[in-house]
C-alpha cells in the first residue's frame, strides 16, 4: 500500500499553465510548466482572453505529462489541488472546472488553493527545516506582503503596497525603457551591464506606515527622467536606468524586511513570488540577514515564479489541517490572503 500523500496539483492563474505531482508536502515528483510568455509579448503584456484559451489549449497535455513524469497514475492520486484566486477570472476559471471534473471523475478529494499562500509554500520544497514562525515577504506580479507567518496556514500581514506591486513596477519600467515584456528578468539582465549609483531614484515612503510600501512614485521618477533626457536631447544608458530603478526597489524590499523582523523578535525570513528570481534583491537580502543575524529562505528561482508544485506544497498543509473544497468552488480573482 502507498504510504504517501500525492497532490496532484494545477495552477492556471495568470499566464503559466502548470500541473505538479507532490509528494508528502515537499518532495517534487513532477512539475511541469507550459509558458505562454511567447505570445503575450507580442502585445507588450498579458491578454487576459488570449490567456483563458491558451490554458484551454494546454491544460490536457499538461496534466498528462506531469502524471508521466511522477510514474503516477490518477488512481494512485490522494487528493486534486488547484489555484482559484487571485488572478484572472477567465484564466483561473480553466483550472477550477478541470480540477473538479477531475478529482469528480476519479473519486479525489478536492483542495481550493490561495495563490499567495501557495508562493509563501514553495520555500518548503528545499528547505525542510524553515517553519512557522516566520517573517515573510511575498514580491509578485500582483503582491506585495510583508506578512508574519504564525502557523502553516495562518498570516499577519504587517505591510503591503499601497499603489503598484514590486514586479508591476519591474514591467512598467521595462516597458518605458524600451525592453519589453516580462520587464522582470529584463531589468534584471539590464541592470547587471549598468550602475546602481547613477541616478538616485527616490526610495519611496509610506507616510505613517513604515511597512507599506509603494512603487507608483519610483515609476513617475523614472518616467520623468526619460522624458527630461528626451527633452534635453541627453542619451540615456538604459543599464544605468535598470540598475539604479532596481536598487530604489531592493532597498526598500530590504529596509523593511530586516526592521519587521528586528522589531517582532522574528530571526528567520523567507521571500517568495516572481521578484524573489531577482539575482539582485537575493543578493542583497542574503547580506541584509546575513548581517542582521537572521536565518535566510527563498526558493530556487524555477519555485519564484508561478509553477504548480507550490500550490501542490499549500494544499498538503491544508490537508493535513482538514481543509476540503466542495464541489461549489469558484474562482475568486480579487481573494485575499488568510482568506477561505
Ligand atoms: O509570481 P509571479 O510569477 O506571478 C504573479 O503571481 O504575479 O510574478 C511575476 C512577476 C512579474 O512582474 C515579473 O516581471 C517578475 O515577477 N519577475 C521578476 C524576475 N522574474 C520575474 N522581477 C525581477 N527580477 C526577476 N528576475
Ligand atoms: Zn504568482
Amino acid at each position: 500500500m502507498n504510504q504517501h500523500t500525492d497532490i496532484l496539483a494545477i495552477e492556471t492563474s495568470c499566464d503559466e499553465t502548470a500541473c505538479a505531482v507532490i509528494r508528502d508536502g515537499r518532495e517534487v515528483l513532477s512539475n511541469v510548466i507550459y509558458t505562454q510568455i511567447s505570445m503575450h509579448t507580442l502585445y507588450g503584456g498579458v491578454v487576459p482572453e488570449l490567456a483563458s484559451r491558451k490554458h484551454i489549449e494546454k491544460i490536457n497535455t499538461v496534466i498528462e505529462n506531469a502524471l508521466t513524469e511522477s510514474g503516477l497514475t490518477l488512481p494512485e492520486i490522494d487528493a486534486v489541488a488547484v489555484t482559484y484566486g487571485p488572478g484572472l477570472v477567465g484564466a483561473l476559471l480553466v483550472g477550477v472546472a478541470e480540477a473538479k471534473s477531475i478529482a469528480w471523475a476519479a473519486g479525489k478529494p478536492l483542495i481550493g488553493v490561495n495563490h499567495i499562500e501557495g508562493h509563501i509554500a514553495a520555500n518548503y520544497i528545499e528547505h525542510p527545516e524553515l517553519k512557522p514562525p516566520y517573517l515573510g515577504l511575498v514580491v509578485s506580479g500582483g503582491h506585495t506582503h510583508l506578512i508574519i507567518v504564525k502557523d502553516w496556514a495562518e498570516f499577519e500581514i504587517l505591510g503591503r503596497t499601497v499603489d503598484d506591486a514590486a514586479g508591476e513596477a519591474f514591467d512598467k519600467v521595462a516597458r518605458a525603457i524600451g525592453l519589453g515584456y516580462p520587464g522582470g528578468p529584463k531589468i534584471d539582465a539590464a541592470a547587471k551591464e549598468g550602475d546602481p549609483l547613477a541616478i538616485p531614484f527616490p526610495k519611496a515612503k509610506v507616510h505613517g506606515s513604515e511597512y507599506d510600501f509603494s512603487f507608483s512614485g519610483l515609476k513617475s521618477a523614472v518616467l520623468n527622467y526619460l522624458n527630461h533626457a528626451e527633452m534635453t536631447k541627453e542619451a540615456v544608458n538604459r543599464n544605468d536606468v535598470a540598475a539604479s530603478f532596481q536598487k530604489a526597489v531592493v532597498d526598500v524590499l530590504c529596509e523593511h524586511t530586516i526592521l519587521a523582523a528586528k522589531e517582532h523578535g522574528i530571526r528567520q525570513v523567507a521571500m517568495a513570488g516572481g521578484v524573489s528570481a531577482n539575482s539582485a534583491l537575493r543578493t542583497a537580502m542574503t547580506e541584509a540577514c546575513k548581517e542582521a543575524g537572521f536565518e535566510f529562505y527563498v526558493p530556487s528561482p524555477v519555485y519564484c515564479t508561478d509553477n504548480a508544485a507550490m500550490i501542490g506544497v499549500a494544499a498538503y498543509h491544508e490537508m493535513m489541517n482538514g481543509a476540503k473544497s466542495g464541489w461549489e468552488l469558484n474562482a475568486i480573482p480579487a481573494l485575499r490572503l488568510g482568506e477561505r
